[in-house]
């Protein structure tokens, strides 16, 4: 008995270890703040990013604010000038060689990518990506194939925003804000302060080993 236990026992415990080196671990980010630091006052964004094999999968799960009205272009297809709609947006960087993709999603279904290289210096923008939505009633959710080839290489620093309203009400929210001691007067959201930006890193989504394509995208941007 105390053997077949102990037996048991042992693989549960293998069990668990081996998941620690599993590819395929979700990492999942909520949206809590605005810009400033303030906390948001409903339900939050939520953005999950996994192994999408061709590249990573970014779903987003939310609010429908409706706010504004959609933009006038087709579903599934880029956007420029996304983020003067309702809008989700990702940013990946190195912030080694200020290096950076950000991805941009509206529950409507449009999205945009940029590729910058120093802030806001875009080289690259409105690249096609897989991308679809289904909003169910004040609710959203979106799922996204980002390409690798997007991707700068060395990938360490992250955040995430959203926005939405209209007018006055227009609500720009951050996972990493600027500080409370960090704001002055007057200050204006900006989501290319590169500097707020935390660790992250592909690795511990994809595993370890796992090895970053390389992509011509970025040849000679280092
Ligand atoms: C972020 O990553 C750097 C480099 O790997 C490390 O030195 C630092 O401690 C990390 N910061 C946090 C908050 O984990």
């Amino acid at each position: 008995m105390r053997v077949a236990l102990g037996l048991q026992l042992l693989t549960l415990i293998h069990i668990l270890l081996s998941c620690e080196s599993l590819p395929f671990t979700k990492m999942e980010y909520a949206i809590l703040n605005t810009w400033d630091s303030n906390s948001v006052d409903h339900d939050p964004i939520r953005i999950v990013f996994s192994d999408g094999k061709a590249g990573l999968k970014m779903e987003v799960f939310g609010p429908f604010f409706n706010d504004p009205a959609a933009p006038p272009g087709e579903p599934g297809l880029t956007f420029p000038g996304l983020w003067n709609y309702e809008v989700v947006e990702s940013f990946f960087l190195d912030s080694r060689t200020e290096n950076y993709l950000e991805v941009e999603l509206c529950p409507h279904g449009q999205h945009l990518i940029l590729l910058l290289s120093g802030v806001g210096n875009a080289f690259l923008q409105q690249l096609p990506m897989m991308f679809t939505t289904t909003i169910t009633g004040d609710m959203w959710k979106g799922e996204a194939l980002i390409p690798w080839t997007y991707f700068p290489p060395n990938v360490n620093k992250m955040n995430s925003y959203t926005i939405h309203g209209s007018g006055e009400a227009r609500t720009y929210e951050a996972l990493y804000p600027i500080p409370k001691e960090d704001i002055v007067e007057g200050q204006k959201p900006n989501f290319h302060r590169l500097e707020y930006f935390q660790n992250f890193s592909l690795q511990n989504i994809m595993g370890e080993d796992w090895v970053q394509p390389e992509s011509d995208l970025w040849k000679g941007k280092a």
